[in-house]
């Protein structure tokens, strides 16, 4: 007998043994769904339920599309928060829906671990599209993770060990990524970290002044940041690439939230002419919002250091990266966004939005500035002129900074069903990152709504009553 002949023969795929019904996952949501805040104040991070009884946010929503999101009596709300930026597409995007229900029915070998499959290749072939400079793709699980993999490879790539970062920078809240934070209330407590300095945004001096000390690995940079929704000054990225490379090192450009067409570019960075990062870090919105994923993209001399031998292969990796659903999803993300012409939609979607919000700053004296780019708009309060405003200003202000801004949000959501959310702790601005597929009803939904919230608040209406209510919380929680 040959081998051939002994081998079994392959047998058919067989039906799964276990009996439909062993699990049901409908039946356990009709059976317990009603306990969700219960059971995140007794197993989860309790303040959460505690946070969104306060402010009454303690919503249950029930079903979701696109920009949309229905409550069990059947309220539809408009999503001006995208899942933090997770869902560009809006949820539940047929195509990246369909993608996904292809994987699964496909029985795929993923993650052996030991082949290559072709859908991490052909992701990162189609991604690097988008960045012609650079040459390879890391895949991870989440924003924080490809800020990680960026600030290990440019300090083995440099061979040094400081990374600077911009006032009030947010890249994630890992330990690597906390040490790029440039907010103390989340990093108190938490030293030591990675060996790091801050530089003001838009500051080449006080760069050039660190890079002249010859430690420096790189400067990473969110092109506009989250906190706040501060773009980098024109010019600026530019110059410090040009700084970064004379004193050989890297220039890092954080487009977590940035990217794929957030604000009107593919990304942000692509606003200024002649800016290419070394590395670019994406996540969020990469996977339609279903799967979590990250991805570094670099250039090829930096992958080659950091993968210098073949008994380095793994030396950095990560168990479910480049995982079929997440990079099925991501394929179908940027097949959508070619299709469906996502990004000019978020440029001229933005400008529509931020242009009429700004119309409103001469209207409202509470309101001091609109700014932003593509759908990433920040709309900031400030201190009113008249009397009447001043000594209610005066007041939230001494109990904490942001409350002004959270008094805003709240009857945005509860009176006119649109989620937003305030930008950062302890600022008076909210920030609105929409799906990128919203339109000219969402923005007139929004304005609208905007205007009545504003109008309230210079006639001293009902709004200044909560925000006694949350003094009174504030002053109580310390
Ligand atoms: C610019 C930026 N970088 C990194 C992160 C971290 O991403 P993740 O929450 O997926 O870890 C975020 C999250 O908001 C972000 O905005």
């Amino acid at each position: 007998m040959t081998n051939a002949e002994s081998a079994p023969e392959p047998s058919e795929p067989s039906e799964p043994s276990r009996a439909a019904g062993d699990f049901d996952l409908g039946a356990l949501l009709a059976e317990r769904g009603a306990e969700r805040y219960e059971l995140h104040t007794r197993h989860l991070n309790h303040q959460l339920p505690r946070m969104l009884h306060t402010i009454g946010f303690d919503k249950v929503y029930t079903r979701a599309e696109g920009a949309h999101l229905w409550d069990a009596d059947g309220h539809d709300h408009l999503d001006m928060l995208a899942g933090f930026g997770v869902m560009g597409l809006g949820r539940h995007h047929p195509v990246v829906r369909k993608a996904l229900h292809d994987v699964l029915d496909s029985s795929l070998a993923d993650l052996t671990r030991f082949d290559c499959p072709p859908l991490p290749g052909l992701l990162a072939e189609e991604l690097l599209t988008h960045s012609p400079h650079l040459d390879r793709v890391f895949f991870g699980n989440s924003g924080t993770e490809a800020v990680e993999t960026a600030l290990k490879f440019a300090r083995y790539a440099t061979g040094r060990p400081r990374v600077l970062y911009c006032a009030h920078a947010f890249h994630g809240l890992t330990a690597g990524s906390l040490s790029v934070n440039g907010e103390s209330g989340f990093r108190d407590g938490f030293a030591p970290l990675l060996p790091d300095t801050a530089v003001p945004l838009g500051d080449p001096d006080a760069l050039e002044r660190e890079l002249a000390r010859g430690d420096v690995a790189a400067l990473i940079v969110e092109p506009v940041q989250g906190k706040g929704v501060h773009a980098a000054p024109p010019g600026y990225l530019r110059a410090a690439q040009e700084l970064l490379h004379r004193h050989r090192a890297l220039l890092i450009a954080d487009e977590v939230q940035t990217g794929l067409g957030r604000t009107g570019d593919f990304y942000a960075y692509q606003h200024e002419e002649g800016v290419e990062p070394d590395l670019v870090c994406v996540a969020k919105a990469l996977s339609g919002g279903y799967v979590p994923v990250g991805a570094t993209l670099g250039k090829d001399w930096i992958f080659r250091k950091v993968y210098s031998s073949m008994d380095r292969v793994l030396v950095h990796s990560a168990s479910f990266g480049g995982n079929a659903q997440a990079m099925a999803a991501g394929l179908a993300v940027l097949s959508v966004m070619e299709n469906e012409q996502v990004v000019a939609n978020a440029r001229a979607t933005g400008e529509l939005l931020r242009s009429r919000l700004a119309a409103l700053v001469d209207t409202y004296e509470l309101l001091a500035d609109v700014r932003g780019r593509g759908l990433m708009i920040g709309i900031e309060f400030g201190r009113p002129r008249s009397l009447k405003l001043r000594g209610r200003w005066a007041m939230l202000q001494a109990a904490r900074k942001g409350l002004f801004a959270q008094m805003v949000v709240v009857p945005l959501l509860q009176k006119h069903r649109i989620l937003t959310q305030v930008s950062g702790d302890h600022l008076e601005v909210i920030k609105l990152i929409p799906p990128l597929i919203i339109g000219e009803r969402e923005v007139d939904r929004f304005v609208d709504a905007f205007t009545a919230v504003m109008d309230d608040a210079h006639e001293g209406g009902l709004v200044w009553e909560f925000g006694r209510t949350l003094v009174r919380q504030t002053v109580a929680d310390r």
